[in-house]
């Protein structure tokens, strides 16, 4: 019982610096531009294939849509929701092809896109 605390206490600390924070969306970064960059524009106006994503946040506000689910639906079930003036040509399969944790640091990046 002595050992437990300590480890406890260590395994929290060591979640705590990984989560979150400047780390988490630079990964968050690369996976967009390893996978989003080149249908996605970071400049606004500029349109690849799909819209730009500079201002997503505000968009999704403005909607009346809480950011976070806004970019949830957008990414995993795109289909659902097709953004007047463009078709259909997002994947469909990010769930299946980006890992829980890349997909978490995703939208911790997306979010900074106020
Ligand atoms: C093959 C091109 C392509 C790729 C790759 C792609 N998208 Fe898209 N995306 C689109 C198109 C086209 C639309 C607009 C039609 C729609 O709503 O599905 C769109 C729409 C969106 C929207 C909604 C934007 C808004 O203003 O409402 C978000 C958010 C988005 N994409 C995020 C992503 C992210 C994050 C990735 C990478 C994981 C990604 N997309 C990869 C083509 C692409």
């Amino acid at each position: 019982m002595r050992f437990v605390f300590p480890l406890v206490l260590l395994a929290w600390l060591g979640a705590a610096c990984t989560q979150g924070g400047p780390r988490l969306e630079a990964r968050g970064k690369q996976v967009f531009t390893e996978n989003c960059a080149s249908c996605h524009s970071l400049d606004p106006g500029v349109v690849i294939v799909g819209p730009a994503l500079a201002g997503v946040v505000s968009r999704a506000t403005a909607q009346g849509t809480d950011p976070r689910a806004f970019l949830e639906q957008a990414v995993l079930t795109p289909a659902a929701k097709i953004v007047p003036g463009f078709a259909n040509l997002m994947p469909v399969d990010f769930e299946r092809r980006l890992s829980p944790d890349d997909l978490e640091a995703l939208f911790a990046f997306l979010l900074t896109l106020e």
